[in-house]
């Protein structure tokens, strides 16, 4: 099988189910993960998914993509809106690369609106829940197997 797609998820979503519900969903991490999983394996692919609080090891997470993984999905959680380190790493990182947020960023306070981290991404996907992650492995699984065709 193909190198996975890394699904990495930043600050604050392993608290996903339980924190505001009202603008995340109900929803926990690990169901999020199993959509993924069904998703990617649907396409013929596989997933790692993974979700830390700390920005350094999300950096290191990125780095790491950079030799092993076909594709990579970020929901950047707040770093999104603050961190240049994430930025120059997934500047760095030659695989496509889509942003997603389980909120709409934009009907949101006006210091979400800005994603530091979205010049990096082929495309980002925001407000549309866990569907977004999976329409992301979608999109991801076309610029994969366009890459491969070349
Ligand atoms: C988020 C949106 C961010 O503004 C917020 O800080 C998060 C989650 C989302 O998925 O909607 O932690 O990335």
């Amino acid at each position: 099988m193909a190198n996975a797609i890394y699904v990495l998820n930043g600050p604050n979503l392993n608290l996903l189910g339980t924190r505001e519900p009202e603008v995340y969903g109900t929803e926990t991490l690990d169901d999020l993960k199993q959509r993924c999983v069904r998703k990617a394996e649907s396409l013929g692919l596989s997933v790692d998914f993974r979700q830390s609080n700390a920005e350094g090891e999300l950096v290191d997470w990125i780095q790491e993509a950079r030799t092993k993984a076909s594709g990579l999905i970020v929901n950047a959680g707040a770093y999104s809106h603050t961190s240049i380190a994430m930025l120059d790493a997934l500047l760095a990182c030659e695989v496509p690369i889509v942003e997603v947020h389980l909120s709409n960023i934009f009907n949101r306070e006006p210091f979400r609106h800005r994603s530091y981290i979205s010049r990096a991404a082929k495309g980002v996907i925001c407000g549309l829940g866990g569907q977004g992650y999976e329409l992301a492995i979608e999109a991801l699984a076309s610029a994969i197997s366009q890459a491969k065709a070349g």
